[in-house]
């Protein structure tokens, strides 16, 4: 098995579609997300990641914009939402590379916080702690504090910024 780490391009989005289909059980929500997202300006291109097999889509991470609002200022930061791999695939490091690989590229296009919301015990791995105690605030989703969490690529980042994050219209179907 060798595994590429690559950008997403169009010709792989029904194999795209069909990843995250299966490893969110047979459900087409997280495909339909990154269909939404993939029509707006929140939109990255390089933030669209893929692992293939031998030809094959097996995994899939998706990063994308949103903002951050205090009071009258913006900031603009990075959601990680979906991310899926292929169930005869998990456990094998995969998840690992595509979050690895989009967090570097995160970094080298100048977005320094990623947030998300996701399982406590999978996140803080690579970098994730919970976001509200660093004055980040979540209103549109009511999750406990454990699975809303940021990861800061820049030092001192969580320091110049604080607020609500906003999820951009994409997210709600
Ligand atoms: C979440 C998900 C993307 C993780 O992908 P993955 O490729 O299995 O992730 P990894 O292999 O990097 O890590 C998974 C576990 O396998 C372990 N693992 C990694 N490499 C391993 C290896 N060579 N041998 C055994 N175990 C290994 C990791 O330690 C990790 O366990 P831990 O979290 O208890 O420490 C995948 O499970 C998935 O698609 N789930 C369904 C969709 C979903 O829920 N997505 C997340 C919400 S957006």
């Amino acid at each position: 098995m060798s595994i590429i780490i690559r950008t997403e391009n169009e010709s792989d989005f029904f194999q795209v579609h069909n990843v995250n289909f299966i490893a969110f059980g047979e459900r087409e929500d997280e495909a339909r997300l990154v269909e939404r997202i993939r029509a707006t300006q929140n939109f990255v291109p390089q933030l669209s990641i893929i692992a293939e097999d031998n030809g094959e889509i097996i995994g899939h991470l998706l990063l994308s914009k949103a903002k951050i609002i205090e009071d009258e200022k913006r900031h603009e930061v990075i959601v990680l939402a979906p991310i899926a791999v292929r169930s005869d695939y998990q456990k094998q490091g995969i998840g690992k590379q595509l979050i690895h690989e989009g967090l570097n590229r995160c970094k080298e296009l100048g977005y320094y916080l990623v947030l998300l919301i996701g399982h406590p015990s999978y996140y803080p791995k690579f970098g994730f702690r919970p976001a509200r105690q660093f004055g980040l605030e979540l209103k549109q989703f009511e999750v406990p504090d454990e699975v809303f969490m940021v990861c800061e690529l820049k030092e001192n980042e969580l320091k110049n910024i604080k607020g609500e994050l906003e999820y951009p219209r994409a997210f709600f179907g």
